[in-house]
């Protein structure tokens, strides 16, 4: 059942994170608290249950999975918590608890957020991963520099904060989109397939990168949904208010952007599906579970 996959998943990752945690050094500190407190407590862990899901696809190394999720998931972790300072959307609420600046405080949730960022790279470049060669192991650190700097999620999160201050277009915000949310996810399947050593233009691999760039940017768009229907805005839990994909299109568009990017994704999993179809089934499940969150 998909569902038993999800559980199965979510407990891997975070006895995987657990263990990683447990072996860093200078765990008697505050700056390790902020990083075991936004990484640990909470999360969907959307990002490793994706790469879960199409490494088993692949036939990937379910111990080289783990490598790829965590280190996924660490950046995703840091990039929350640069998210929520008072400079960027000022957020004192992150899954229902305090944020980390509002816990902690502002300059170790900085502190926090660039060690996580440092971690992610120390988990790539060092865990052991079954027959990946050093030079697989670069390709997959290039992949992951370049899409979380400023050709991808940076950008994504300043272009996003500047959107406050110019007239912006539902192109444009989807191209924000593209950088601070589906880049990841992105280089996600990216890892996943280098792990296999698949080339960047095989079928395959092409018809992932289109599916996951589609399903996070309807991802993103219901996730905007979600703060939207949550009132987040008025409610002044974000004080810099900028646009949100809904106060741009409204409700009723964004939700029907949402229902077509889920049926474009599908559609590419059906082609898919005539390599393996049981294996396509669960990712199936899991697209409409990305989609139909509520936070
Ligand atoms: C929040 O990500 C920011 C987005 C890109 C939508 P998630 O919704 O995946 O956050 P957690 O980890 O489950 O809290
Ligand atoms: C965050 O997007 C995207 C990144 C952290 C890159 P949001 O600002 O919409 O995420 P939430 O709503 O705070 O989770
Ligand atoms: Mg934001
Ligand atoms: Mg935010
Ligand atoms: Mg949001």
């Amino acid at each position: 059942m998909f569902i038993d996959y999800l559980n199965f998943y979510n407990k891997r990752i975070n006895n995987f994170l657990i263990s990683v945690f447990n072996n860093i050094d200078f765990k008697n500190s505050k700056l390790f608290d902020a990083m075991k407190y936004s990484t640990l407590l909470g999360g969907k862990r959307i990002r490793p249950c994706l790469i879960y899901f199409i490494g088993d696809i692949l036939n990937v190394n379910l111990n080289n999975l783990d490598v790829i999720a965590a280190t996924i998931e660490v950046i995703h972790s840091y990039s929350l918590i640069h998210d929520d300072l008072p400079s960027m959307d000022n957020s004192l609420v992150r899954r229902g608890k305090p944020s980390c600046h509002t816990k902690f405080n502002e300059f170790t949730a900085i502190l926090s957020g660039d060690a996580l960022q440092s971690l992610a790279f120390s988990i790539l470049s060092s865990k052991s991963m079954f027959k990946v060669s050093s030079s697989i192991r670069l390709k997959m650190i290039y992949e992951l520099s370049k899409s979380i700097g400023i050709s991808g999620l940076c950008m994504g999160q300043y272009l996003d904060l500047k959107s406050k201050d110019v007239v912006i277009t539902k192109n444009y915000l989807e191209k924000v989109f593209f950088y601070k949310t589906c880049l990841l996810i992105n280089t996600s399947i990216k890892l996943v397939c280098l792990n296999k050593n698949i080339s960047r233009n095989h079928k395959i691999n092409k018809d992932l990168y289109k599916y996951s760039t589609i399903i996070s940017l309807a991802y993103q768009i219901n996730d905007d949904i979600s703060d939207f229907k949550y009132d987040k805005i008025v409610n002044k839990k974000f004080k810099n208010k900028k646009y949100n994909y809904v106060s741009l299109v409204g409700l009723d568009r964004a939700k029907f952007r949402v229902l077509d990017l889920y049926n474009k994704a599908i559609f590419i999993l059906k082609k898919l599906a005539k390599k393996n179809y049981l294996k396509i089934e669960l990712l199936k499940s899991f697209t409409k579970y990305m989609v139909n969150f509520d936070k």
